[in-house]
C-alpha cells in the first residue's frame, strides 16, 4: 500500500504537496481556526506595517498538518513580501544559511521548517542574523583568521516545529512571537472540507464534510486528503457528487475508522493490550514492537491518542485508557 501518512514536510509526497499549495487559503481572513493565534497575529502584522517595521520573528509549534507552512506564506501575504522556504536539515553548513540570509530583500519572510533540527554551528550564525541583522564571518584559518561583520536587511524568521522542547534555549529565546497550533474543532475542519471542496468544485453536502471532518484526528491535512480521496469515489461509483452515504462508505474502504484511527494507530493500540497488557511501556519498546521509529510515534501518532484520551504517558512508559478497550469492544480488564 502506499505510505501516506505525513512525518514531516520532507516526507510528505510531492502530489500531496502541490494539490495542498493551491488549496491553501492566502489571507488571514480566509484562515479557519486556531483564532488565539490569529487575533494575536493580525494586531502583530498591522502594528508591524503601521510602524513600517519588519515583524519580529515568529516561532510556531504544534503537531504536523495543523497549518503552520500556511501561516508562514499568509504572514508573507500579508506583510507584502516575499516568502523563502527552507527547511533545518537542509542547511549543513554555516556558508548554506549565510547564501540564504545574503540573498534576503528587505522584510521578506524566511521560512525554516523543522527549526529544531538545524545543527550548532548554523544555529550560532542565527543567533546576529536575528539579533542584530548582522553575519559574523570567519575569513582565514590559524593565527591570520580574522572576523568580519556583514550587514543583513532586516527581515522575519518563520520558524516551525513539531518539537518546541528540542529547540535550545537561546534560539528559542530569540523569537519574539510564539504560538502553538491546536488540533481544530469539528466544528472549525467542518468549514475547512468545505471551503476546500468550493476551491476544488466539488459539491458536497454538510453531512459529508461533517463526516469527513470527525474522521480526520482535528488536522486538516488530513481532512483535505480524504476529501480528495472520497471525491475519486464519488467520481467513480457514484455521479461525483459526495454525499454522506458515498463518503461514509469510502471512508470505511479507505480503512479509516469512526475516530479517524488507521490500521498504525491500530497496530500500536491493540499492540499495546496484546503484548504489554495495556502498558505501561517505553516508547521505544513500542516503536520496535510495530515497525515504526520512535520520534515518528512520537511527532504524529502519539499527539492525537492522547488528545483523544486513549492514551496516557506516565513515567513508566506509555499506557492506553479504558476508552481504547471500549472502541476495539473488548472487555476491560481488572488488572
Ligand atoms: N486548509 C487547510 N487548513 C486550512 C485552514 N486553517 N483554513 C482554511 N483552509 C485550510
Amino acid at each position: 500500500m502506499e505510505e501516506e501518512r505525513i512525518v514531516s514536510g520532507e516526507t510528505q509526497r510531492e502530489e500531496e504537496k502541490w494539490a495542498e499549495l493551491s488549496l491553501r487559503p492566502q489571507r488571514l481572513s480566509q484562515y479557519i481556526g486556531q483564532q488565539t493565534v490569529k487575533d494575536n497575529l493580525t494586531v502583530f502584522i498591522e502594528a508591524a506595517k503601521m510602524r513600517e517595521e519588519c515583524l519580529d520573528h515568529v516561532l510556531l509549534y504544534g503537531p504536523p498538518g495543523l497549518g503552520k507552512t500556511t501561516l508562514a506564506m499568509i504572514i508573507s501575504n500579508e506583510m507584502n513580501v516575499n516568502l523563502r522556504t527552507t527547511a533545518g536539515p537542509a542547511i549543513e553548513r554555516p556558508g548554506d544559511l549565510a547564501a540564504i540570509l545574503t540573498a534576503l530583500e528587505p522584510g521578506d519572510v524566511l521560512f525554516i521548517d523543522e527549526i529544531h533540527r538545524l545543527n550548532r554551528a548554523v544555529e550560532e550564525v542565527l543567533y546576529p542574523a536575528m539579533e542584530d541583522f548582522c553575519l559574523d564571518i570567519v575569513i582565514g584559518k590559524g593565527p591570520s583568521a580574522r572576523s568580519v561583520r556583514l550587514d543583513l536587511p532586516p527581515f522575519t524568521l518563520v520558524g516551525a516545529t513539531t518539537r518546541a522542547g528540542m529547540l535550545s534555549a537561546p534560539l528559542r529565546d530569540r523569537f519574539g512571537v510564539v504560538s502553538r497550533l491546536e488540533f481544530y474543532t469539528q466544528e472549525d475542519l467542518t468549514e475547512i472540507v468545505s471551503r476546500t471542496a468550493d476551491v476544488m468544485e466539488v459539491n458536497i453536502d454538510k453531512k459529508a464534510s461533517q463526516e469527513i471532518a470527525r474522521r480526520s484526528r482535528g488536522t486538516p491535512r488530513i481532512a483535505n486528503r480524504l476529501l480528495r480521496r472520497v471525491r475519486d469515489f464519488a467520481q467513480v461509483r457514484g455521479n461525483g457528487e459526495v454525499t454522506f452515504q458515498l463518503a461514509s462508505e469510502a471512508l470505511v474502504l479507505l480503512q479509516v475508522d469512526k475516530e479517524g484511527l488507521d490500521h498504525i494507530d491500530h497496530k500500536l493500540l491493540i499492540g499495546l493490550i496484546e503484548k504489554f497488557r495495556g502498558g505501561p511501556v517505553g516508547l521505544d519498546t513500542i516503536a520496535a514492537t510495530i515497525g515504526e521509529e520512535s520520534h515518528t510515534i512520537e511527532d504524529v501518532y502519539e499527539p492525537y491518542l492522547l488528545q483523544i484520551g486513549f492514551l496516557q504517558r506516565t513515567p513508566r512508559g506509555r499506557m492506553v485508557t479504558n476508552r481504547v478497550y471500549n472502541h476495539f469492544n473488548l472487555e476491560v480488564p481488572d488488572y
